[in-house]
């Protein structure tokens, strides 16, 4: 990715956009769709590049997938399942490609395990190729797979399905992509499954199970603030799956891009709605919050199972903040925003027991710190996180997203807040999520 983009600084942030559909949920509903009995029409599926790998895995394992349209960054598309254990291996020596997609691999690779006979090979671009995959291989070992990934525990991943054995697990890391893998690998193992997470992590796949007919076990320590409690949850294995159609809510994560926007750039006021509201997804506002953002959440009636709302963000005087460890798997994926945030706020923003950052798409913690320092923010790194030392905002200058589509929107949001622009190195790593987030965000720029 070598294409640059500049962004200048912008007047006030002002009207409203529709938030793109959610890239968690639209990956989940894919593979749900896929591995499920019949047929299932998705409205408002994510059209990126992650999405897209989706779409592209679960035809090469026998699903139909018919595109019927296209508006504005979303797809409605119908997909006829193969079923739960009905997944075809593909021609000899032939991967499964996953591209840049870390939900993707992880998921399927619970949903393969158990596909007795077969073979598969799970394979993805350079940054996949960094990331942990001993996080579901050891476990899915533990059920009884036969999983390997390659030297240093990385894609690709060989996958020879197998019977399996439901376990007793706690998850050494809260990640919704390691539980999810365990959760699908469950549906096909004998006996069940129950998994303890150190703390909540995101529930969308709970919640699409539950729709499509599977009884999700939940129990969750009472008397404690959610976030704070380790919970579990387990499956017992099922026959069949039957996602209904469904339409994908918006997503916080792409939102919060705006959001921040909106909220660092003086005299604006802009609404995103479809946003959706998911409780153990938006642990942002509550540190924007603490951060004395003024944020205004209107709620709407809920869609697929999952909250759904319009967020209206005005500018004003933010103070910095520390994220509590809860807090952090709930907004994971808004922790580079919220360094951002703490370079426009008064005072120290702290973010630590974030180590996990250093394993998404770029290492976050890494590539945070240094785009922050190079448009002239005062940061402090650790091997857990940041901390941010506001000095009421930033200079600008040369960002690299490395590759990582949520870097080069952050570069893009600060270049409009700056006083000289930002030229984002690599911007067309935004298309991995959010293929039409310049343009949003200049409407809004006005
Ligand atoms: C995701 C879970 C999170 C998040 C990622 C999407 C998911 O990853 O960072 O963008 O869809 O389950 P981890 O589960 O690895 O924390």
């Amino acid at each position: 990715m070598t294409t640059a983009a500049r962004f200048e600084p912008a007047g006030p942030l002002r009207g409203s956009l529709r938030a793109p559909p959610d890239k968690s949920i639209s990956h989940r509903a894919a593979l749900l769709a896929g591995f499920g009995a019949g047929t299932t029409k998705l409205t408002r599926y994510l059209d990126s590049a992650d999405t897209r790998s989706t779409l592209g895995a679960v035809e090469a394992l026998g699903a139909r997938v018919d595109v019927l349209g296209t508006d504005d960054g979303a797809l409605t598309v119908e997909i006829e399942g193969f079923g739960l254990r009905g997944a075809s291996e593909p021609a000899a020596g032939r991967s499964i490609g996953v591209g840049n997609a870390g939900t993707l691999i992880r998921l399927l690779a619970g949903l393969l395990a158990g596909q007795q006979g077969r073979r598969f090979t799970l394979d993805g671009d350079e940054s996949i190729r960094r990331r942990p995959m001993g996080r579901v291989t050891e476990p899915l070992a533990l059920m009884g797979a036969s999983v390997d990934a390659s030297a240093g525990g990385v894609a690709p991943i060989m996958i020879g399905g197998s019977a399996l054995r439901g376990i007793d697990y706690s998850l050494p890391v809260a990640s919704a992509q390691v539980k999810s893998c365990l959760l699908l690998a469950g549906l096909l193992a004998e006996g069940p499954t129950n998994l303890r997470e150190p703390a909540e992590t995101r529930d969308h796949t709970e919640r699409m199970l539950r729709a499509s007919g599977v009884r999700v076990r939940s129990e969750r320590d009472v008397g404690l603030p959610a976030a704070a409690t380790p919970g579990t949850v387990g499956v017992d294995p099922v026959v069949a799956l039957e996602l209904p159609d469904m339409s994908i809510p918006g997503d916080p994560s792409s939102a919060a891009f705006h959001l921040v926007a909106a909220l660092i750039t003086p005299r604006s006021d802009a609404r995103i709605s479809g946003v959706g509201l998911n409780p153990t997804r938006i642990g942002l506002l509550g540190i924007l919050n603490r951060m004395g953002a003024i944020i205004e959440v209107d709620e709407d009636a809920p869609e697929a199972g999952e909250p759904l709302g319009t967020l209206r963000a005005r500018a004003g005087s933010l103070r910095g903040t520390r994220v509590e460890p809860a807090e952090v798997a709930l907004a994971i994926d808004e922790l580079p925003l919220v360094g951002l945030l703490g370079c426009f706020a008064e005072g120290e923003t702290i973010v630590r027991g974030a180590a996990e950052l250093r394993h998404k798409e770029s290492d976050r913690i890494g590539s945070v710190v240094a785009a922050l320092r190079a448009m002239g923010g005062e940061v402090e790194d650790f091997e857990d996180g940041y901390a941010v030392t506001g000095t009421g905002g930033l200079r600008g200058g040369l960002v690299d997203s490395r590759g990582d589509h949520r870097l080069a929107m952050l570069g893009a949001v600060a270049g409009l807040a700056s006083a000289e622009g930002v030229t984002v190195e690599g911007f067309a790593a935004a298309g991995v999520s959010y293929p039409g987030f310049e343009r949003d965000l200049r409407s809004l720029a006005g």
